[in-house]
C-alpha cells in the first residue's frame, strides 16, 4: 500500500536531496534555505519513503502577499498528491501564520496547474501579470523567460 506524501518544512539537512533534484550550479534550495533562515519564506517538501517529490515555497513578501510560489513536483511523481498535498500544507502555514487570504499566479499557458488551484478553491483575482526573469534550465546555462500569469486568490479559513 502506498502512503500518503509527507510534506515538511525543510532544514539544511536536505540539502543533499534538494540539490540532486535541481538544475547544477543553480543553488536554488540554498538560496531559498538562505531566505527561509532570514524569515522571508517556507521552503517545504513533499516525501514519500525518504524519496523527494518536490517543493513549493511561501513567500511572505511578494507583491501579493502571502503568495505560494515554485510548486514544482518532479516528473515521474505527477499525479499522485504530491502537488495537493503541497498546497493543503502551505494553505495551513499561512493561516498558522495569521493571514486570511494566500495568492498564487499561474501561468496562462499551464491549464494542469490551474485546474488543481481551482479544485483546491483558487479563484481569479482580476490580474494578470507579465514579468521577464533569468532562470537556470537542467544543462545548468542561464536563460531568460517571460510569463504571463494570472493571480489567483483564497479566502483562509482557520
Ligand atoms: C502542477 C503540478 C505541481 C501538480 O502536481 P501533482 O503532484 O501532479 O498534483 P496532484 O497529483 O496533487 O494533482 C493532480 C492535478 O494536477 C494537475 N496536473 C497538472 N499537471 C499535471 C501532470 N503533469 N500530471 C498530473 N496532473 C497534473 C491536474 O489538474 C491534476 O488534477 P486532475 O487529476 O483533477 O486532472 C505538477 O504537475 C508540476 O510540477 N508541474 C510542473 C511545474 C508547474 O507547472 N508548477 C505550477 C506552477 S503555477
Amino acid at each position: 500500500m502506498r502512503t500518503d506524501p509527507e510534506v515538511r518544512r525543510c532544514t539544511d539537512r536536505d540539502l543533499v536531496a534538494l540539490e540532486a533534484g535541481e538544475p547544477p550550479s543553480s543553488g536554488i534550495a540554498r538560496h531559498f534555505l538562505s531566505e527561509q533562515a532570514a524569515g522571508n519564506i517556507v521552503f517545504a517538501a513533499a516525501w514519500r519513503d525518504q524519496q523527494l517529490l518536490g517543493t513549493v515555497v511561501l513567500d511572505f513578501h511578494s507583491e501579493d502577499a502571502p503568495e505560494l510560489k515554485h510548486l514544482y513536483v518532479h516528473e515521474g511523481f505527477r499525479g499522485a498528491g504530491a502537488g495537493t498535498a503541497m498546497c493543503r500544507w502551505i494553505e495551513a502555514q499561512a493561516v498558522r501564520s495569521g493571514f486570511g487570504k494566500l495568492y498564487l499566479g499561474v501561468g496562462v499557458d499551464n491549464p494542469g496547474a490551474r485546474r488543481l488551484y481551482q479544485r483546491l478553491g483558487f479563484t481569479f483575482a482580476g490580474r494578470t501579470t507579465t514579468a521577464t526573469y533569468q532562470y537556470v534550465d537542467h544543462n545548468g546555462r542561464k536563460q531568460w523567460a517571460t510569463e504571463t500569469d494570472d493571480i489567483l486568490e483564497k479566502t483562509l479559513s482557520g
